[in-house]
Parts: structure tokens; C-alpha cells; sequence
């Protein structure tokens, strides 16, 4: 699915900046900054993985300044658009299963609107705690399907299908608990977390 993932951004990459999706994104990505806000301290280092065309860590500029920002994503043409008009985020391809930085690099990871995207998840959540710091954080947002009934869920992708995309990647999203076993299993604890509007938000911090 990795792959295919890729390659559907690689599609999409031309229109992602454009109304018609940065819609949505102006609500969640100010919602995910009000929820971390009170983490980022001065100097920090923050990832984003699976950063898309790089406008949630341009946002996350706008906030503090001094702060050290880098995204990864698997998307060439993603992160093509991300590198435009811009050269204080460093931004690279790569993918969430397999970061290429040092261990205990950054202060913050963040993962917004893309874990479901992940085809391996436990590798994913291995590779942002091993790129953490100690006591240092990672922030996962995305939409709440896993609670969704089956049948609601189905209608949802058949409505995508007729849009831009297949969604199919939201039935494969764990339930909140499987995160968080996996997060635990990687040494990241809970220490905050909320639904707003079929969105989760859920802070970790490595331990
Ligand atoms: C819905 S977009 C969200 C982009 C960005 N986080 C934002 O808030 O605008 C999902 C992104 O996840 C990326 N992605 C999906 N699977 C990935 C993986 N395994 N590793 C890295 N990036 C991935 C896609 O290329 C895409 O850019």
C-alpha cells in the first residue's frame, strides 16, 4: 500500500495547496497547534513526518521563533512543493517506517492527518520514539474512523471515491487502545489526549 500511497500523492501533489483541501486543514492544523502550543519551548527540534507540502511546520514557524523544523515524506512531489519559496524548514522523502536521522534528535515529532496512511504502524511509532529525545514528545492527530459503525464507514468511502481519493486506509486504522499498546511498547506514554469534532489528538512523551 506504501507504494500506491505515494504515488496517489505524487497525483495530488499539484492541487494539495489549493482551497478545496486546505479547507479542512485550516481548521485542524489551528486546532493541532492549540493543543501543543504549551510544548514547544524556545530552540526546540520538531519533526513532522508524512509533512505533506510542508504547511503545517510553516504554520508551526509562524509561532515561535528559533525553532529547528524538518519533514519527511514519502511523496517526491510532495515534498518538491514543500521545498518551493521557502529554505529555513528542511524538508526530505522518506518514509514514517523508516526515518533517516540519529536517535534522541528532536523534541517534538508530530503526525498529522496521516497515520492511517501507514503500513506499518509499529514500525512507524518505533521510528518516532527512537528519533525522540528522552521526556520529549510526539503528537498523532487524525480522524476518529475506528469508531465509526462498518456500515457508516462505507458510505464515507464511496463518497471519497467520487472526490479525489479512495479511503480506504481508514479501515485499517487501529482502535485507540492498539495505539496506545503500541505506543507503550515504544516507550511512549500518554499524557494528554482529546476528541474534537471525530478528531483525536493524543500527546506522548518518551519515557
Ligand atoms: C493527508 S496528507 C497530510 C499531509 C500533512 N501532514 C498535512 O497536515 O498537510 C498525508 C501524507 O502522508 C504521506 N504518507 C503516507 N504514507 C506515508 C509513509 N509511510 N511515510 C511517509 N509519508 C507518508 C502522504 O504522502 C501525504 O503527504
Amino acid at each position: 500500500m506504501e507504494k500506491s500511497t505515494a504515488s496517489k500523492f505524487n497525483k495530488v501533489a499539484r492541487i494539495y495547496n489549493t482551497p478545496i483541501f486546505q479547507f479542512y486543514y485550516l481548521f485542524a492544523h489551528k486546532s493541532c497547534i492549540n493543543f501543543i502550543k504549551n510544548t514547544i519551548k524556545d530552540n526546540y527540534k520538531i519533526l513532522d513526518v508524512a509533512c505533506g507540502t510542508g504547511i503545517f511546520l510553516k504554520k508551526i514557524n509562524k509561532i515561535k521563533s528559533g525553532l529547528h523544523l524538518s519533514g519527511i515524506d514519502n511523496s517526491e512531489q510532495m515534498i518538491s512543493i514543500a521545498n518551493k519559496q521557502q529554505d529555513v524548514i528542511s524538508f526530505g522523502v522518506a518514509s514514517a517506517e523508516k526515518i533517516p536521522f540519529e536517535d534522541n534528535s528532536f523534541d517534538l515529532v508530530t503526525i498529522i492527518d496521516a497515520f492511517y496512511y501507514f503500513q506499518d504502524k509499529k514500525a512507524a511509532l518505533s521510528e518516532c520514539s527512537r528519533v525522540l529525545k528522552p521526556n520529549q514528545y510526539l503528537f498523532l492527530f487524525y480522524p476518529a474512523f475506528d469508531i465509526l459503525p462498518k456500515f457508516i464507514l462505507k458510505q464515507i468511502q464511496i463518497t471519497s471515491r467520487l472526490l479525489f481519493f479512495n479511503l480506504e486506509e481508514y479501515s485499517a486504522l487501529p482502535r485507540l487502545s492498539e495505539v496506545e499498546k503500541i505506543a507503550t511498547e515504544n516507550h511512549l506514554k500518554t499524557i494528554k489526549k482529546k476528541m474534537l469534532g471525530m478528531h483525536r489528538f493524543i500527546l506522548f512523551k518518551k519515557i
